[in-house]
């Protein structure tokens, strides 16, 4: 099914089951711990041997020499894997460097062997019995010391490296007030609750993969083209995920090192990497350096911005894309936005979480800030007066699909009570702590993906629906189990939903927030096809018939689903794919945040204290599980300013702190109430859902509304991430 007009009605509009804030079906498996992890699938290969990584204690050079035998003659040991016994790998197109290095070593815990024993302990024993003798070379690790060799990254990632409308110079020169700041993130790891981890099992040439992971179609290809088999030998299963933020988007060193230890030592093998080898044998969020210039008159109205980002990857990677809301988000003739990427020989970078605006808006909102102080205008009111209806780079004839940033600022500034702020910034005092409120819109692009499932309804009239989307937390299942339950007109608990087999049709997959609304679309249009089906059988016209009630009626007449379907069931598959509705119109999702915080004076503790927002997202599928997303994603916003940072040792190239003793995130204490307001909604243009994207909206611009209650409560301008207690005092 193609998707090239704007949705008209259509059956989801009925809103029977779809948008109902329906609990999470797997919830109660997931919470009680019944929802089987790669790692715990027992059940599946009970005799798997357990493999242990062995990372690259170097950043950069060459293994000269390694040495396996005092591993292997250890007890329980039943094989070691490294690159001069692994035969010849291809390399994915997704990662940057390879899965198993050797005899080159690109970063810090690359994989360089695997040691598989009958036990977790003696796999775990031997592997410190794995010589490597290493070659080291000099590398370069720090990004500010590198930045003026930034390159322009090559095209693709969502848009060119380099953007320009009018005279940016010119207008900037020419600006009654101006805004030139530069501003700081750190690298930042996903910290997602389940480690990377992987089941593997071969039986003759045909591979099976118990695994963690975003992507289901994208991790079979990437597997087949490391192991350099035919697609169709590779299965992926992962139908319970403990999170992924971005780093299971792509198969990592746990599942190919696991395919490889199975192979060797003919037995399945399963592999977790352990928490303190994720920050630097996997990916993360790269540090930036942004410098934001804004040019506006008098009474706030921007004619001049400029965004320019710099950030750093292993040779071949790609840029963190900061700069890309500043194409789209305030109104003026005179742009700029720039991407240089550095090489740099730390871990490769990668998506998390908001991939570019995450932390473009960290950057790009404290400006607006800073600008809102210097023309003396509220900050919501500066963020309305620079409102556009249409992409500013591209001009009028390119509006946005919907775009009620307007109505989330002042809804959202009316529900938190933003008239009560003082804009005068450390007035305001509550015994030792000062007290101040600050905000920052929200923006995510909203992407859409060709995604497919296949749909039947059984003799009792249960209804099955099956596609390879994950569920990583988000409650895919449940909207999924809506859709079909909405289009085939019976209660939510007549519905099975299957997920995360690449043996089902592919989906969209969870990335990008473009899984829910991209893989409900799929069973729409499978879903459609089985309405077809149905209503052919019952000898009505299609767009006659309707569904509901467990039954298929035309007029006065009536079957049910059950009798239709027969013994055999009747099933249907299809995919919805997408035509340049996304080029005709910008398509986006908005929002704006508040937050109050507390910061004692005394010791320089930052405490948030509330925080509310108003989001406008298209239709919302099931508010529960939206609210949960956005109250997720306002929290990881809390860790990026507060807390969260890699720290890079600039000396021997790798990330210092890797545990949760270490890596600070928020914990529930950091997090008092969460306000959640969905502004009504329906995107015709964007799928037959008339849905958006919610999964990574709620950290775009968090970050930034708590920089600036920083601000108004003390008169500190903080601009270089995390805002920690040392740079306050
Ligand atoms: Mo998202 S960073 O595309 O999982």
């Amino acid at each position: 099914m193609k998707f090239d007009t704007p949705a008209g009605p259509n059956p989801i509009d009925r809103g029977r089951v779809v948008g109902i804030p329906h609990d999470r079906i797997e919830g109660a498996a997931k919470v009680t711990g019944t929802a089987p992890y790669a790692y715990e699938r027992h059940d599946a290969a009970p005799n798997a041997a357990y493999g242990w990584i062995v990372g690259a204690a170097i950043a950069k050079g060459r293994i000269a020499s390694i040495d396996t035998r005092a591993a292997e003659g250890a007890p329980g040991v039943l094989g070691v894997v490294t690159h001069a016994n692994a035969g010849k790998l291809g390399k994915g197109d997704m990662n940057t460097v390879p899965l198993l290095g050797g005899p080159q070593v690109d970063h810090y815990d690359q994989a360089v062997a695997l040691v598989v024993a009958d036990t977790f302990e003696n796999a775990r024993d031997a592997a410190k019995l794995v010589l490597v003798d290493y070659s080291p070379e000099s590398g370069r690790f720090d990004l500010a010391a590198e930045r003026m060799n930034g390159a322009i990254p090559p095209t693709g990632f969502n848009g060119p490296a380099d953007t320009r409308a009018g005279d940016f110079d010119a207008g900037f020169a020419g600006a009654a007030v101006k805004v030139d700041q530069t501003y700081t993130t750190p690298d930042q790891s996903h910290a997602m609750m389940e480690p990377h981890a992987t089941m593997a099992a071969w039986n003759g040439d045909k591979l099976t993969l118990w695994t963690s992971n975003q992507m289901i179609a994208w991790g079979v290809g990437e597997v087949a083209k490391t192991l350099g088999i035919p697609k169709q030998n590779v299965r992926l299963v992962s139908p319970y995920i403990g999170g992924g933020f971005g780093s299971k988007l792509f198969v990592r060193a746990d599942a190919v090192m696991a395919a490889l230890g199975a192979r060797k030592v003919g037995r399945p093998v399963k592999v977790a990497l352990a928490r303190h080898q994720i920050p630097n044998n996997t990916t993360h969020r790269p540090a930036t350096i942004q410098r934001v210039r804004l040019g506006a008159d008098r009474n706030g109205v921007i004619d001049a911005i400029a965004h320019e980002v710099w950030s750093g990857d292993q040779p071949g990677g790609g840029p963190e894309v900061a700069a890309m809301q500043t194409r789209l988000l305030y109104r003026g003739s005179h742009r700029l936005t720039a991407h240089r990427l550095v090489t740099l020989d730390l871990p490769e970078g990668n998506a998390m979480r908001a991939p570019g605006e995450a932390v473009g808006l960290l950057a790009l909102e404290v400006a607006m800030d800073e600008l809102a102080e210097a023309c003396g205008i509220d900050p919501v009111e500066l963020r309305i007066r620079n409102d556009v209806q249409y992409d500013p780079e591209a001009g009028p004839q390119r509006p946005f699909s919907s775009r009620k940033l307007v109505e989330c600022l002042r809804a959202g500034a009316d529900r938190f009570g933003w008239a009560k702020r003082n804009p005068k910034p450390g007035q305001v005092r509550d015994g030792r702590w000062r007290v101040g409120m600050g905000m920052a819109a929200a923006f995510r692009n909203n992407i859409v993906a060709k995604s497919a499932a296949r749909i039947g309804v059984d003799a009792q009239g249960r209804v099955t629906v099956e596609t390879d989307m994950t569920d990583i937390g988000t409650g895919s299942y449940t909207i999924i189990g809506q859709t079909a339950a909405e289009m085939l007109g019976v209660p939510l608990d007549q519905v099975t939903v299957r997920l995360g087999d690449s043996r089902f049709p592919a989906a969209a997959g969870s990335g990008g927030q473009w899984g829910a609304n991209s893989a409900t679309a799929g069973v729409y249009a499978a879903a459609m096809a089985l309405r077809a089906r149905l209503a052919e059988k019952a000898g009505y016209a299609a767009g006659q018939a309707i569904f509901e009630d467990g039954l298929v009626k035309q007029g006065n007449q009536s079957q049910t689903l059950a009798s239709l379907a027969g013994r055999e069931g009747l099933w249907a598959e299809d995919a919805m794919e997408y035509g340049d509705l996304d080029k005709r119109y910008a398509q986006a999702t908005f929002g704006a945040h508040f937050c109050e915080v507390g910061v004692d004076m005394d010791t320089g503790e930052v405490r948030v204290r509330r925080m509310g927002g108003a989001f406008a997202a298209g239709r919302i599928l099931n508010p529960k599980s939206a609210r949960s997303q956005v109250i997720g994603a306002m929290t990881m916003g809390v860790g990026a300013a507060l807390m969260e940072a890699l720290d890079v040792d600039t000396r021997f190239g790798f990330f210092a702190n890797h545990d949760m003793a270490e890596y600070l995130v928020p914990v529930h204490a950091d997090i008092p109430e969460q306000d959640v307001l969905f502004i009504d909604e329906l995107d015709d243009k964007s799928s037959p859902m008339k849905a958006k994207g919610v999964g990574e909206l709620g950290i775009c611009g968090a970050g930034a509304a708590v920089a600036n209650a920083i601000y108004n409560a003390t008169g500190i301008r903080l601009r270089d991430y995390p805002l920690t207690i040392d740079k306050i005092l």
